[in-house]
């Protein structure tokens, strides 16, 4: 368990926890350590007798949970002395393998989708100086030929399919427990190339195997239902969806994380576009939380099982991971954004716009 006092990010809060030695580097940017905050409206409004808790993962230095993982990647790859370090990315990898490799003083390529990566991520990673290779393809094919790349150089790689990167982001199921003194009933995720869902299971059986709680909860992964391979049960050569976080036909961690729901009793289901943008939609206007588009698939998947009746009458703690900030994504937050032209300086006209003409007569 984290101690008390100032955070001191997740490499020094669990240090007995990960595979770090007294060679590895203390690398850190203060990630972790993110608030589990209670819903005010969204969970109240639905059926059933939901305690609803989201953990704002936008709220790490990156502005999405990959930094929890990277700290650890990056660190590794620093006391193992490389010279390089190389991901495939929907975004926020690249955003943060930029960050934490300038950080350690390590130069950093990344390959991202042509036109699909999200303003506020392409920002971050071209200004924390990583060589950004826009590939002629989706996400898919920027890791098969990251994987042919490190197959072939020595690069660190840090794809969520570097171990070190799964055992970080074990920390954010730690710090859940610690937070609520125990496990939640369900823990609900965005589902895309499926490290996170299978590093949280990893993160929750290795609590409990340290006794430090009773019960694991059940795992429930959303995916877009145009970018859906795990509910479909077979690669999607074309994956769409708004959510380009998520916007992967062919998850690399495909087998764990079937394995992650099995195991825990979970689910794995879609949620369209629509059900996507309203629980955007409402996280930004009724808890005052701004996630990019992925990051609501969790609440988007939480909502529709619970007018379903899924979670029954019985008291249900449920756990919804936001992954990352809605400034990542600028475009979709002003897709359907009110008149935004702008107004004369005067009192009465900035009024008449603001609430109506009814109410300056
Ligand atoms: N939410 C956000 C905001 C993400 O960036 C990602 C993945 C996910 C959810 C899904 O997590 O892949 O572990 O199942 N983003 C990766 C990237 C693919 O390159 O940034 P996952």
């Amino acid at each position: 368990m984290a101690q008390g006092g100032p955070w001191r990010g997740v490499i020094a809060e669990y240090e007995d926890l990960l595979p770090v030695t007294e060679a590895t580097p203390r690398l850190t940017l203060l990630e972790g350590g993110t608030p589990l905050i209670p819903s005010a409206q969204i969970g109240p409004s639905l059926p059933g007798d939901l305690r609803l808790f989201l953990k704002f993962e936008g709220l790490n230095p990156t502005g999405s949970f990959k930094d929890r993982g990277m700290v650890v990647a990056v660190a590794k790859a620093m006391e193992a002395g490389a010279r390089a370090t190389i991901c495939a990315s929907t975004g926020n990898t690249s955003a943060s393998a930029a960050a934490y490799s300038a950080r350690a003083g390590i130069p950093c390529m990344v390959l991202i989708p042509h036109g699909y990566i999200a303003l506020g991520k392409l920002a971050q990673t071209v200004r924390h100086g990583a060589k950004v290779v826009p590939i002629k393809g989706n996400f898919d094919d920027c890791l098969r030929v990251v994987r042919d790349i490190v197959a072939h150089y020595p690069i660190a790689l840090l794809n969520s399919l570097n171990p070190y990167r799964m055992d970080g982001q074990k920390t954010a199921a730690f710090e859940v427990c610690d937070a609520l003194r125990g496990a939640p009933d369900y823990h609900a995720l965005p589902v895309g190339n499926a490290g996170n869902v299978t590093a949280y299971w990893w993160g929750y059986c290795h609590y409990r195997e340290l006794g430090m709680i009773d019960l694991q909860p059940r795992m429930l992964g959303f995916q877009a239902e145009g970018a859906a391979p795990l509910v479909r049960g077979e690669p999607i050569a074309k994956p769409e969806t708004r959510a380009t976080a998520i916007r992967i036909g062919n998850p690399a961690r495909w087998r764990d994380a079937m394995r992650a729901i099995r195991e825990s009793r979970g689910l794995i289901t879609t949620v369209s576009e629509d059900e996507i943008r309203s629980a955007y939609e409402r996280l930004a206007a009724e808890e005052g939380l701004f996630v990019e588009p992925a990051s609501a698939a969790s609440v988007a998947g939480v909502i529709r099982l619970a007018e379903n009746g899924f979670f029954g009458e019985e008291p249900t703690t449920v756990v919804c991971t936001l992954t990352g900030h809605g400034l990542k994504d600028p475009d979709y937050a002003l897709d359907a954004a009110p008149d935004l032209e702008p107004s004369p300086p005067d009192a009465e006209a900035v009024l008449e716009r603001s609430l109506g003409s009814h109410v300056c007569a």
